[in-house]
Parts: structure tokens; C-alpha cells; sequence
């Protein structure tokens, strides 16, 4: 009966929440089968490529206070480090010539580099490499700032909504910030014609089954070109230090059902589902996903990123990294390829 369900889903039907739910809580028995339709799925779309985006973290300052994050403001037991214009086009520059065609330039909510700051770091990197894709993900701005940072070249951006649930959000983050303000920012970042990515953290606490139903209705209704989920970890030096991990199983089968929801989405198996399950990202190509971000920040900082404990490769130079995934998918049956790979839909309106 739930097998019927799934089935209904993967051939393009729409399940209410009760739906979603009973897929949820019956997930036990239904693991394989939503991998598999979801991994089809995506072949149709896409064919067994899996797309990687070179990960630039070039600031850990953060002006916010979320109760989840390692980079929280009030966590003084961290050195914090700020990447300037010329080393952030210098770790893209290593990124090109290593193969990849997208940059996503992350940070915590820094301030000191201000719409204009930022905006020329990005047209920098879009005149030496006109070819590639250039994602920030940088938080909470003005529409003006997003409109700026548009203008400049910027092409898609990050912004994980956390919870759909507006009582789980104000759980989750201090009284400084808003739900209200997180779905404008996501509304504005659509309208001006970005690529969007949202997304949330499975197992945050607080976090219920029918909240993960209802975060599958938001992703249905908002239709993201990107959907960035994996598993909450606990940090040491934040008010959830003594909370428990999000599950990989529960990962998984999410990154099945928002594929079999969102056939075309791009869908990366996250640096957080491999930090849990030493085969995670692995096993998130096995259940639908199609990205990959390694890092390519300075091996330097790296160890000054922790968003979460147990971070994993924050040791390995970039090419390292790249390597290693090589590998690592090879086995799944899938092929990392390097260009933009771009959302489906996009690709039809640029060529
Ligand atoms: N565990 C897992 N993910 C986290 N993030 C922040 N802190 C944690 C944590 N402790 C995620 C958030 C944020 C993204 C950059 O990292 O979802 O949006
Ligand atoms: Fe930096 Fe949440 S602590 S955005």
C-alpha cells in the first residue's frame, strides 16, 4: 500500500501530507525501492552525471547567533579568518584548472564585506571566467544587495530556509532573526532570476515527521532550482552540544522523495551526510542526489569552517578532495563531469 504510494509519486503524482507522512513513517521497508525510482528518475534528466561546485568558505565571522552553528557569534573559542578579493579568484583559479566550471563563494553573515565588496569579488571572477557559474551563499541581504550581486554576475544562490515550521524556526535561532525575513530573502533571490537553493537540516531538534512532510510540500509549491539538506550534527561550543546527530537513513530517504517531488532538481549529497556515515555521500548518489561540493578553500582555514564536529575533509588540499570523490563515485556507477550543469530548465533558455 505504501510501495502504491511511492509508485504514484514516481510517475509524477502529487501526495498531500497525510501522504508524505505515511511514506515517513514507513520508511523502513521502502528505503530501496525509493533509491532506485529516485535514481532513474534522475537519469532520465540527467543521465549518471554527477555535477561538482568547488567550495570557497572565505569567511568564519558571523554576525549571527543560530544555536546550531559552530561560526555563531558568541562562540569566542574560534579564530576567526576573512579571505580577501585576490586569495578568493586565487582558490577559483586552482578550482578552474583542476576542472571545475562552478564557484560557490560561502560565508557566515560578514558584514565587512559589504554589497559592493562582494560584488566586485564576483565580477573578478566572472572576467577571468566567463564560462563558469558563480553561486554565493552568503545569508541574509537587502533585496538591493541580492539585485547588486545579480548585476555583477552572480548566478545562483544558497539559502536553506532550516524549517518550514515558523514555530520550529524561532526555536532554532535567536530573536534577531526572522522567518518572515528568511522567505523574503528567498522570494526576492527568485524574482530577480537566480538559480535558487534551499534546503534544511534533517534531525535538527525539535524537529517532527510531520515538519518533514510539510518541508515537502514547501519544496513542491517553491520549486528551487537546488535543494541542500543533510543531517544536523551537534558542535561543541553551541547551546545543542548535547543534542543528538540527524539520522543518514533519514537523509536518505528525503533525498529520495524530494527527487521523486522535483524530478530535475540539483541535489548535493552533503559534506554532512559523509561526516555521519564514513559512505555517505556515496550512498546520497544511491538515493537520487547529483552533486558533489568539495572543498577548495585554503587548507589553512579549513579546520576554522566547523559548522558541526568531525567535519571530514578539512585536511585535504583541493585536489586531493577532487581525487578522492573520483573514486568514490566510480564505484556508484555514476561519472563526475565538470561543466556549469545548470537546472534543466535553465539550460533550455541560455543555449
Ligand atoms: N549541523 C549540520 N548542518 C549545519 N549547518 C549549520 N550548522 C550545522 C550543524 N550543526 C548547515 C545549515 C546552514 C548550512 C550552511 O550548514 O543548514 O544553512
Ligand atoms: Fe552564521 Fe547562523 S550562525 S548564519
Amino acid at each position: 500500500m505504501y510501495k502504491k504510494l511511492l509508485r504514484r509519486l514516481a510517475d509524477g503524482g502529487e501526495l498531500n501530507r497525510e501522504e508524505y507522512l505515511l511514506l515517513i513513517r514507513n520508511r523502513e521497508g521502502l528505503r530501496a525501492e525509493a533509491g532506485e525510482a529516485a535514481c532513474h528518475l534522475r537519469d532520465t534528466h540527467y543521465g549518471r552525471r554527477i555535477f561538482v561546485r568547488g567550495l570557497v568558505e572565505f569567511t568564519n565571522y558571523c554576525r549571527n547567533n543560530c544555536k546550531y552553528c559552530g561560526i555563531r557569534a558568541a562562540n569566542s573559542d574560534l579564530s576567526r579568518y576573512r579571505l580577501t578579493g585576490g586569495e578568493i579568484k586565487e582558490c577559483c583559479d586552482v578550482g578552474y584548472g583542476l576542472g571545475f566550471r562552478t564557484f560557490v563563494l560561502q560565508g557566515g553573515e560578514d558584514m565587512y564585506y559589504t554589497d559592493d565588496i562582494l560584488a566586485g569579488i564576483v565580477r573578478d571572477i566572472k572576467e577571468s571566467h566567463p564560462d563558469c557559474a558563480v553561486t554565493l551563499s552568503v545569508g541574509e541581504r537587502s533585496r538591493e544587495g541580492y539585485r547588486l550581486l545579480r548585476e555583477a554576475g552572480a548566478d545562483r544562490y544558497l539559502l536553506r530556509h532550516e524549517t518550514v515550521n515558523r514555530d520550529h524556526y524561532k526555536s532554532l535561532h535567536p530573536d534577531t532573526m526572522s522567518y518572515d525575513n528568511r522567505m523574503r530573502c528567498l522570494y526576492d533571490l527568485k524574482e530577480l532570476g537566480y538559480q535558487v537553493g534551499c534546503g534544511f537540516m534533517v534531525g535538527s531538534p525539535g524537529q517532527t515527521e510531520d515538519d518533514l512532510a510539510d518541508e515537502l510540500l514547501f519544496i513542491r509549491e517553491f520549486k528551487p532550482e537546488m535543494v541542500g539538506i543533510g543531517p544536523f550534527i551537534p558542535h561543541h561550543a553551541t547551546p545543542y552540544c548535547n543534542e543528538v546527530s540527524g539520522s543518514a537513513e533519514l537523509t536518505l530517504f528525503l533525498l529520495s522523495l524530494i527527487r521523486l517531488t522535483l524530478p530535475d532538481v540539483l541535489l548535493p549529497a552533503t559534506t554532512a551526510l559523509g561526516t555521519v556515515d564514513t559512505l555517505g555521500r556515496e550512498r546520497g548518489i544511491g538515493a537520487g542526489a547529483n552533486v558533489l561540493m568539495p572543498n577548495l578553500s585554503p587548507s589553512g582555514v579549513r579546520q576554522k569552517y566547523m559548522l558541526y564536529d568531525n567535519k571530514i575533509c578539512t585536511g585535504d588540499e583541493a585536489a586531493a578532495c577532487i581525487n578522492c570523490l573520483k573514486t568514490r563515485i566510480s564505484r556508484t556507477g555514476c561519472e563526475i563531469v565538470t561543466d556549469r550543469g545548470d537546472h534543466n530548465k535553465m539550460m533550455k533558455t541560455e543555449e
